[in-house]
């Protein structure tokens, strides 16, 4: 994109030589930007990956990544980004353990397709099956035993795997549902092919289609954290359980999940979302085959490289559970745990002294992996502007913060989903800047008294 500017900056410099100042250029680049910007954001539902690239720019450009969590002064310049859910929170405590996770593999080692030619899952590592069934014990989340392990190129293309392998039979495209608000890209992924297997059919809630279906059942939810059943119940529905956020630093594990295709993923596990590697557990070997039978098409297996560091990543977690009390911060739940606790203390603080957002309020449950009732702390805040501000996403892109409004989850755009995972010091930053919106009302009352 840089280089896109200064190639039309020369164009234009050519044509009106000396007459332009830098001054001119300059203003004229910045209406270039915002021209360029408003555009990828008219397009944005299309074109939500370049968006991505942009932001993910730009926030580089404007809050320098730091892993420090040092006092910062905001001029309110900084653009802070927290659209997307990427786990960043996480990579403090993996720079705490030093070499543990490291891997080192040579030009020469895995260099087959195959991993494990007479596992139903060809292509996945030994080593990994052994963590994930390990990590699900130590966490008591899911039940493995009698399950197949599939591993994808994250949940996403598990995701897609499973829609394929539940609607291969039917005779009209099977209809896809998931209860409103939703995670913005189960529609977006559902249709992208118009698959004539499947089709995205909305909000599980007011679904009354006859025939067969399919319910993404998010538990915890993406946006909104609540635990969550399936709605539509009838007769020839088959559930997808999207337990990406079902581990102890989110929610309390009530109990060890044992439905009949469960997703999970490392990127919200253990904050390695570059590593894309997620895994489903399967209770029907035919189901488990038509997953394995979509990636062998798509993709031909997964990454051995990616599975290995999985691999050791899981073990670094189970391990960090078994030597230190679980609550101290060396054990990777710990760590993830406070964090969570003390961003959504501070958020909730935020929250409370504006007087325009609200955010949902949670049952506190019984969580047996830590021996105690705590309340959610979700990935991701649900707020909801008040003070009749319709569009919350664009009021707060007017603070510079950026967020995911609620029409791409089905509901109404004045509430927008933000990640709770970013850097300590971008989440921090948007704690004090929150803080200091306040309500026009407030600040009228305040005022007279
Ligand atoms: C509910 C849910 N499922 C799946 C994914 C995708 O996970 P992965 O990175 O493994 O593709 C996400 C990521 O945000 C998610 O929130
Ligand atoms: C559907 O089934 C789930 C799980 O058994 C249950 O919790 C929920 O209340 C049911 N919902 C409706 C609308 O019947
Ligand atoms: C919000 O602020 C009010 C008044 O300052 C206080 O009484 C209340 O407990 C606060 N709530 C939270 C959740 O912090």
């Amino acid at each position: 994109m840089l280089h896109l500017r200064s190639s039309q900056f020369s164009r234009v410099m050519v044509k009106l030589g000396p007459v332009f100042s830098v001054r001119h250029l300059l203003v004229l680049s910045l209406a270039i930007n915002v021209s360029l910007m408003l555009t990828v954001i008219r397009e944005r539902v299309k074109v939500e990956e370049i968006l991505n690239m942009f932001s993910t720019k730009l926030q580089l450009a404007t809050v320098s990544p730091s892993t420090g969590d040092g006092e910062t002064t905001d001029n309110g310049e900084a653009i802070i980004n927290l659209d997307h859910g990427d786990p960043t929170m996480y990579e403090k405590y993996w720079q705490r353990m030093g070499d543990k996770t490291t891997v080192v593999i040579s030009g020469w080692q895995f260099t087959s397709y195959f991993s494990d030619p007479k596992n139903l899952c060809w292509f996945l590592e030994p080593e990994l099956a052994e963590e994930v069934v390990r990590l699900h014990r130590v966490v008591g989340n899911a039940i493995t035993k009698d399950y197949h392990i599939v591993v994808g190129t994250g949940s996403s293309q598990l995701f897609q795997a499973a829609l394929y392998a539940l609607s291969s039979d039917a005779s009209e495209p099977m209809s896809v549902v998931s209860a409103a608000p939703y995670y913005s890209s189960y529609p977006v992924i559902t249709d992208c092919l118009k698959s004539g297997l499947y089709k995205w059919e909305g909000d599980a809630q007011a679904f009354d289609k006859s025939g067969p279906y399919i319910e993404l059942v998010t538990s915890p939810n993406n946006p909104d954290g609540f635990v969550r059943q399936s709605v539509v119940n009838r007769s020839g529905g088959i559930l997808v359980h999207d337990l990406a956020y079902y581990w102890p630093q989110y929610t309390p594990i009530t109990t060890p999940a044992d439905h009949d295709l469960m997703l999970f993923t490392v990127s919200k596990t253990t904050g390695h979302a570059g590593m894309r590697i997620g895994w489903a557990l399967v209770k029907d070997e035919i189901i488990a085959r038509k997953i394995v039978k979509y990636i062998e098409l798509s993709t031909i297996g997964v990454s051995k490289d990616s599975q290995l560091r999985a691999a050791k990543v899981l073990r670094a977690v189970s391990d960090s559970c078994g030597v230190a009390h679980p609550f101290k911060e060396e054990t990777f739940f710990g760590f993830s745990h406070h964090s969570m606790e003390s961003r959504w203390m501070l958020l909730r603080e935020a929250v409370n002294r504006s007087g325009i957002f609200s955010l949902p309020e949670f049952t506190p449950g019984f969580c047996n992996f830590w021996n105690r009732v705590f309340e959610p702390l979700p990935a991701f805040a649900w707020l909801k502007c008040g003070d009749g501000i319709e569009d919350c996403e664009s009021f707060l892109r007017g603070h510079k913060i950026w967020t995911r409004s609620g029409r791409y989850f089905g509901v109404s755009p004045s509430y927008v989903r933000i990640s709770m995972l970013d850097r300590d010091r971008t989440f921090n930053l948007f704690v004090k800047r929150l803080s200091r919106i306040r309500s026009q009302r407030r600040m009228r009352l305040e005022h007279v008294d």
